[in-house]
């Protein structure tokens, strides 16, 4: 069955480009690129996720070569330890070997990490080449190939890692997501990536789609079988709600209403997502928590941090705790250091400002609001509340 396609324009002046999702969209690559580069290209590098199943790969170089387009291949190791500016270092160098031109595209074939690491490369390699992301993760076909923020980690104290301390803003000249590559995602990660869905679904009313955590819960077991109809929905109306904010709110600038409310439930599953020992359902061999993990605890964290502090109610948490547990998400976890110690960790998250943590909080359905010095109380009630 060949599934329809959506398309999700970005409107960013200048930088504008579509979003193109569908089943086997990979296969039309070409077509995309040249509409948005107006004219095809000699040449392109294709820098791939190592760990993508080969046919994943073999389907976007088929349909480059037959378009004409000699890809140039350049494999990349996606862990957090090799979005490096070492792995950087490797990649301009081999575009520089192969002296590419200002015109030629670099593509991003592969998740966050991949986008982010290319996405930077692109930026900076004589000032800026035009960049493609092909996400195959769910989360980023939802978030990160959309809104332009490229980068990778710098080492920090001991062996912990600065996440995205460097990087640029450069937005992509087109996004390709092609949900059969979604067939090969572990089924940990696929439902990582749902957190995020129910991120967007808490603010969906700020960008005029107040259903999306009801479409979601009613079509979660076709979500889960990964069809690949719903799933080109799904991914569309949330690819959707991050343009809206994007395009309000391009280089993260604003106070209120921004891309800000991108962050809900993040300060606090920053806090927790570098504990090595937190596991999403008490098998220790489980621990660390993935990333959607964390961001689904945080989410639920901040919901109670918001009703403590009187700006939500509890129908609305409960809500969002059934759509979070319906995603197979963990809403408690075990273990966690007293709230005094993730306080002192929230502290040194990148939200705080002129020494005030500012944390996003739902304040209503699908409603969410950036607040500056919410009482410490609240925030522990917050953490209480996702303790096992
Ligand atoms: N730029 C942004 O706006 C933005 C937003 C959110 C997150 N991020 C970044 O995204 C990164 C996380 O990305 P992610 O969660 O997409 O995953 P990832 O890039 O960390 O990849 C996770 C694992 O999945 C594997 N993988 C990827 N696609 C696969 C597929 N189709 N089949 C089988 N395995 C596959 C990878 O090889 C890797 O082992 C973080 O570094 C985060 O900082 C960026």
């Amino acid at each position: 069955m060949t599934t329809p396609e959506a398309r999700v324009p970005v409107h960013l002046g200048p930088r504008s480009y579509d979003v193109v999702i569908g089943a086997g969209t990979l296969g039309a690559l070409p077509v995309v690129i040249s509409s948005a580069l107006s004219g095809t290209p000699r040449r392109a590098i294709l820098a791939c996720d190592d760990g993508l199943p080969t046919e994943t790969s073999a389907t976007a170089e088929r349909s480059l070569a037959a378009a004409g387009i000699t890809a140039l291949r350049f494999g990349l190791e996606a862990s957090e330890e090799h979005k490096s500016l070492d792995q950087l270092a490797q990649l301009l160098a081999f575009l520089a070997a192969h002296r590419i031109e200002r015109t030629e595209p670099l593509i991003a074939l592969g998740g966050g990490i991949v986008g982010d690491l290319a996405g930077f490369a692109a930026a900076t390699y004589r000032r800026g080449i035009p960049f493609i992301q092909c996400p195959t993760t769910l989360l980023s076909m939802v978030d990160a190939s959309v809104g332009g923020k490229t980068g990778v980690n710098l080492p920090g104290p001991g062996k912990s890692l600065l996440k995205n301390m460097v990087g640029a803003f450069h937005q992509p000249r087109a996004v390709v997501i092609d949900v059969r590559a979604l067939d090969s995602l572990p089924e940990r990660s696929f439902r990582a990536g749902l957190a995020e869905c129910v991120k967007h679904a808490m603010i969906g009313a700020e960008c005029d789609d107040l259903s999306l955590g009801d479409w979601t819960a009613n079509h979660l077991a076709a979500i889960l079988i990964r069809d690949p109809a719903t799933l080109t929905s799904l991914i569309a109306r949330n690819v959707r709600i991050k343009a809206t904010i994007v395009e309000r709110d391009e280089r993260e600038e604003q106070d209120q209403g921004g891309r800000a409310l991108l962050n809900l439930g993040h300060t606090f599953a920053h806090a927790i997502e570098t504990l090595p020992t937190l596991s999403p359902d008490a098998n220790p061999g489980h621990a660390p928590l993935q990333h959607g993990e964390a961001v689904a605890l945080g989410l639920l964290a901040a919901a109670a941090t918001s009703e403590a502090a009187g700006h939500a109610t509890s129908p609305q948490i409960a809500q969002t705790a059934a759509l979070i547990s319906t995603c197979g998400l963990p809403s408690r976890v075990a273990g966690l250091p007293p709230s005094t110690e993730l306080l002192a960790r929230m502290a040194h998250d990148k939200k705080v400002q002129g020494g005030k943590l500012r944390l996003i909080l739902p304040v209503a359905p699908g409603r969410a609001a950036v607040f500056a010095g919410v009482p410490e109380p609240a925030i522990t009630a917050g953490w209480d509340a996702i303790r096992a």
